[in-house]
């Protein structure tokens, strides 16, 4: 029996990474597409193009010959990324996802799935830290996150509609904050978990390391491992319409601190500036649809996936030290 292929865009980035590292493992032939190569270790897949997918005739390139895409490659990035770039985030994805679920429908993909995100829900429900978990209904009435977060709404809309008009099955899964190793930590697009692993692993125990926010937000977080998995679980089931894909493990952003502070074995004390980009005030996934499509959820405790992703982003600092890097955060002494 021949095996199946799949195409993975944003096969350079954190979770396209891994994501051609678990379908080959699955025996798929994989193809990778990204504007640059994964930066920490080569790449798994059998046929990896460098191309910009902004552009259609690229998409149309790297379109051919599989039964399954599964579509990331986006431009993004933490909180502090996301809100300072509106204009060309918003037009970089439009043109991105535009040309390639064009492209598959000319190409007669039979199966799409699309990387949505958490912030398609509208901030109004999302200004307490002890927030209700968002169901996939509520992205209705929207107030989504400027930009980035109504790009992602308008992109599941039109994979809803080249599914009702075109029968292509696609999927839309909105993805909550994903860590793990070989993610960025640092240059400005890293999300906390990486950030705060990254101030911790760069201090002396006893040392101050800022916080952004007053560290009362809360957020959810989910391992790499569980986010791959479900990716390829929603992929193979029949369920087309939006789909949280999280945890509901919900800690608040000093909490997240703590238990970092807990795997590195130090202890830090926070500063926290409330100058710096916070995004909503709660958010929090309810997995009650996820786990009545799949009988699956993601599982791995925030504690658990820190140990090997503080692991990972200790030894880089460490490495970036040796190499003579500057410290991504100067590390305040402790008195
Ligand atoms: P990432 O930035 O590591 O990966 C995205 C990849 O897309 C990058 O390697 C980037 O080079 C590539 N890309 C950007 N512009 C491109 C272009 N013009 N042509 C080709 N490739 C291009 O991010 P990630 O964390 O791996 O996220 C993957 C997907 O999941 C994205 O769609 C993102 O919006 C979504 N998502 C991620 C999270 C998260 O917490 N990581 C949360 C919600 C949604
Ligand atoms: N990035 C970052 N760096 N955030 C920090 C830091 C830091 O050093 N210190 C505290 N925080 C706080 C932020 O102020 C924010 O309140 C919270 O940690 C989470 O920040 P991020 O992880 O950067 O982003 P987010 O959860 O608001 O949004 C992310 O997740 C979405 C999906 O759930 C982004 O990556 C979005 O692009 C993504 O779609």
């Amino acid at each position: 029996m021949s095996k199946k292929r799949a195409l993975v865009t944003g096969a350079g980035g954190f979770i396209g990474h891994h994501l051609v590292k678990y379908l080959v493992k699955k025996d798929y032939w994989v193809h990778g597409v990204d504007i640059k190569a994964p930066e920490y270790e080569a790449s798994a897949a059998d046929k990896f193009t460098v191309c910009d997918l902004r552009l259609a005739e690229n998409c149309r390139a790297v379109i051919g010959g599989v039964d399954e895409v599964y579509h990331l490659a986006a431009d993004m990035g933490g909180i502090g990324y996301i809100s300072g770039s509106h204009a060309e985030i918003s037009i970089n994805n439009t043109l991105i996802n535009a040309h390639m679920i064009h492209a598959a429908r000319e190409a007669k993909i039979p199966r799409f799935l699309f990387s949505s995100s958490a912030c398609v829900y509208p901030m109004y429900l999302q200004h307490e830290p002890d927030v209700t978990p968002l169901k996939e209904e509520d992205a209705f009435p929207a107030e989504p996150e400027e930009g980035y977060g109504l790009e992602k709404l308008f992109m599941e809309k039109l994979c809803q509609y080249f599914h009702e008009d075109y029968g292509i099955e696609t999927r839309s899964v909105r993805f909550h904050n994903v860590y793990g190793p070989l993610g960025t930590y640092d240059g400005g697009r890293e999300k906390a978990p990486a950030a705060i692993c990254r101030k911790v692993a760069g201090v002396k125990d006893g040392d101050t390391i800022e916080i952004w926010g007053d560290g009362k937000q809360t957020r959810s977080f989910m391992y790499i491992d569980d986010c791959v998995e479900g990716i390829y679980r929603i992929m193979q089931s029949d369920h087309a319409a939006p789909l949280n894909l999280g945890t509901d493990e919900l800690v608040s952003v000093d909490q997240l601190v703590d238990i970092v502070a807990g795997v590195a074995g130090k202890t830090v004390v926070k500063t926290h500036d409330v100058s710096k980009p916070q995004g909503v005030r709660g958010r929090n996934s309810d997995n009650s649809r996820l786990r009545s499509v799949l009988g699956w959820e993601p599982k791995t405790l925030l504690r658990d996936g820190l140990v090997s992703t503080y692991a990972w982003i200790e030894a880089c600092v460490s490495q970036d030290a040796e190499r003579g890097a500057p410290p991504a955060t100067p590390a305040i002494a402790a008195e």
